[in-house]
């Protein structure tokens, strides 16, 4: 598989999705603040931990790198008024978005580009604020991204990424080529690279940023995957009738996510400003 076809996954028909992710169709790491928050609070508590992060107070330019079903961009426009591009390179997704945020009533804030980001014609200095929530696993060239994510943002705008990645080098280098990392990234997603924050992290001073935080949200993503699969438990039937053996697919991927958290994996949220 190659990078070209990530969005074999992505680009199923977006009703499987809607089954087994909360209602806004958002495909990363809630954040619950009580015992008994559901997948639906915990996913609007993370947007808007997201956008304390990004310190919006309402009307900010937004553009949101690899944006699914449009969860965040269509939550920013709604709560916080921005005007909100999201970009992805499934198709599918942009249909979908375009059907909801007409019925939210928010298609005036709200547009969408079809293409990876590296190589999308996007202006410079444009956006006050750049997220990026589980997409930067598939894509590439770290330097390139955060060079681009840099040179789009205004001066002292914010960069927001949330990414699982490998506790080190050494988990990267080991855990890389096992049978289970392999069936997540060739036959689930088409290509991912899971690297350690410190990856990150250069690639985001590299490109001129500053880290103004860091966030350990592993149990966070751990409990969002064990509402997944409880959903695509309770979905099996509707799963297979849109996928002959999909249930079982899906579930085997969530259960090989989660059985690595805190041993050989993490999930981090690292806000970066563009300081100068
Ligand atoms: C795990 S999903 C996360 C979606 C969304 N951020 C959310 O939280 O619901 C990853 C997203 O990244 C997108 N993606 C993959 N490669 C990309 C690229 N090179 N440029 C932009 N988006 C990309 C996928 O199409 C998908 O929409």
């Amino acid at each position: 598989m190659t990078v070209a076809e990530t969005n074999q996954h992505y680009d199923l028909d977006p009703e499987i999705f809607g089954r087994f992710l909360d209602p806004l169709r958002k495909y990363s790491s809630a954040l619950y603040l009580d015992d008994g928050d559901s997948l639906a609070e915990a996913q609007e508590h993370k947007l808007r931990f997201v956008a304390g992060r990004l310190g919006l107070d309402g009307g900010e330019r937004l553009l949101d790198v690899g944006c699914g079903w449009g969860a965040l961009i269509l939550f920013m426009a709604r709560e916080y008024g921005c005007a909100s591009l999201g970009v992805s390179p499934a198709a599918r997704q942009h249909d979908y978005i375009a059907g909801r945020s007409a019925e939210l009533g928010v298609g005036d804030l709200v547009s969408t580009r079809v293409g990876h980001f590296e190589d999308l014609d996007l202006p410079e200095r444009s956006f006050d604020a750049v997220t990026m929530l589980g997409s930067i696993v598939h894509m590439p060239d770290l330097d390139a991204v955060f060079g681009k994510a840099r040179a789009v943002l205004r001066r002292k705008g914010t960069l927001y990424v949330s990414e699982s990645c490998f506790r080190s080098a050494a988990a990267h280098a080991a855990f890389d080529r096992r049978a289970g990392t392999g069936f997540v990234r060739e036959e689930i997603f088409g290509w991912g690279d899971m690297r350690p924050l410190s990856e990150l992290v250069a690639a985001a001073e590299g490109a001129g940023f500053t880290i103004v935080a860091v966030d350990d949200l592993t149990d966070h993503y751990r409990r969002t995957i064990d509402d997944w699969l409880a959903n695509v438990d309770a979905a099996a039937a509707e799963l297979d009738a849109l996928g002959p053996g999909l249930a079982g697919r899906l579930r085997h991927y969530l259960e090989i996510a989660n059985a690595g958290w805190g041993y050989t994996t993490k999930h981090y949220a690292l806000t970066c400003r563009n300081s100068r």
